[in-house]
């Protein structure tokens, strides 16, 4: 049903300023933007039929909640209760960045905001175009990644055209995400910090700033966590994206999994084939940047099995990219040997 008229701005080549996309938020409407993570697709926080229109327009479960995109500081006491120390030391250290803070939320941030839980989650980006975008508005800017559920996270501009053009009143086109995986999300509700996703921002990092240990839930997918047994981020129960191809992520001795693929290729008879995801000598950020772009170059060239090979720097980003791959791929997983 895309039959809304989608106003597009491109800031690609030269910049614009943001007054009509703001208009078209303060009315209740809703815009995709770029962040430095993944595009976000906006709506006012506070106003409950904005952030109905963005669960509508992505085809997103109600209860998976939204993140809350500030661009100051001082935002922070509109949305939340209980400020702690702990978050003034975490913004002066990693905002604007790809850390989303959870804490106790105030009353009047909506439960639709929220996916109705008590707490709600923040984040300062760092672009230049998204903290423009919330300043012109006045008001924090409640934002999932702008694509339709269900699909790898945008971060490009196209991308967000692709899954969306029609569906929203708004898309603002910036550069590409230099990070490529959404933030690391930081639940600070409880007595120990506690990370619900894992992403650029690490638990080392996070760790020697707050100095103290901080934990990693047990369910996150592909990664070791520290024992926790408590309820997780509610959108990691959801496949992220399943692709139209078979997904299979293979880890181990780089020449043997070679050696697996090459098998893999020949026992095949498809007329399609098979695309091989392969960041080699790429480090874990350059290889987290391009991820999602290349899982939808695997959908447009209609191929039927991806096959993934584990980031071989086991570093927290390299974890971080892991657990995207291993959700993209619905946990088939293979270590060879
Ligand atoms: O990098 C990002 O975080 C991007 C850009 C646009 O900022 N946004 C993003 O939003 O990835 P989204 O909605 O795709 O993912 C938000 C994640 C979900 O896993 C959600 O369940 C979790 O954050 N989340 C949001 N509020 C929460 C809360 N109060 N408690 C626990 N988890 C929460
Ligand atoms: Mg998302």
């Amino acid at each position: 049903m895309d039959t809304m008229d989608t106003k597009v701005f491109d800031l690609r080549n030269e910049w614009t300023d943001l007054d009509e996309a703001a208009e078209i938020l303060r009315q209740g409407g809703i815009v995709a933007f770029p962040t430095e993570t993944v595009y976000g697709l906006g709506g006012v926080a506070l106003n409950p039929e904005a952030v109905a229109k963005i669960y509508q327009a992505k085809g997103r479960p109600a209860d998976n909640p939204m993140i809350v995109h500030i661009s100051g500081l001082e935002e922070v006491g509109l949305l939340a209760e209980k400020i702690d120390g702990r978050l003034e030391i975490l913004a002066q250290a990693f905002w604007p960045g790809p850390l989303t803070i959870i804490l106790p939320k105030k009353e009047s941030v909506p439960d639709l905001t929220t996916g109705g839980l008590a707490t709600v989650a923040i984040r300062m980006p760092d672009c230049e175009i998204a903290l423009e975008l919330i300043r012109k508005t006045g008001a924090p800017l409640a934002a999932p990644s702008a694509n339709i559920s269900g699909r790898p996270s945008p971060t490009q501009g196209q991308h967000v055209e692709n899954d969306l053009l029609g569906k929203v009143d708004g898309i603002i086109l910036g550069d590409n995400c230099k990070v490529g995986i959404e933030s690391t999300v930081l639940d600070l509700s409880g007595k120990e910090p506690v990370i619900l996703r894992p992403g650029t921002v690490t638990k080392e990092e996070l760790s020697l700033v707050l100095g103290e240990e901080v934990l990693v839930a047990s369910d996150q997918v592909g990664q070791t966590g520290d024992g926790l047994d408590r309820p997780k981020s509610p959108g990691t129960k959801y496949t992220h994206y399943s692709p139209k191809a078979d997904m299979v992520v293979l880890q181990g001795n780089r020449p043997l999994v070679l050696g697996e693929i090459e098998k893999i290729k020949k026992e095949r008879l498809s007329p399609h084939g098979v695309k091989v995801l392969d960041f080699g000598e790429k480090t874990s950020k350059e290889a987290a940047r391009v991820f999602f772009s290349q899982l939808r170059s695997a959908d447009q060239e209609d191929v039927d099995l991806i096959i993934a090979i584990a980031p071989e720097n086991q570093d927290s980003v390299g974890l971080a990219l892991m657990n995207r791959m291993l959700k993209a791929a619905g946990n088939n997983f293979k270590i060879i040997e």
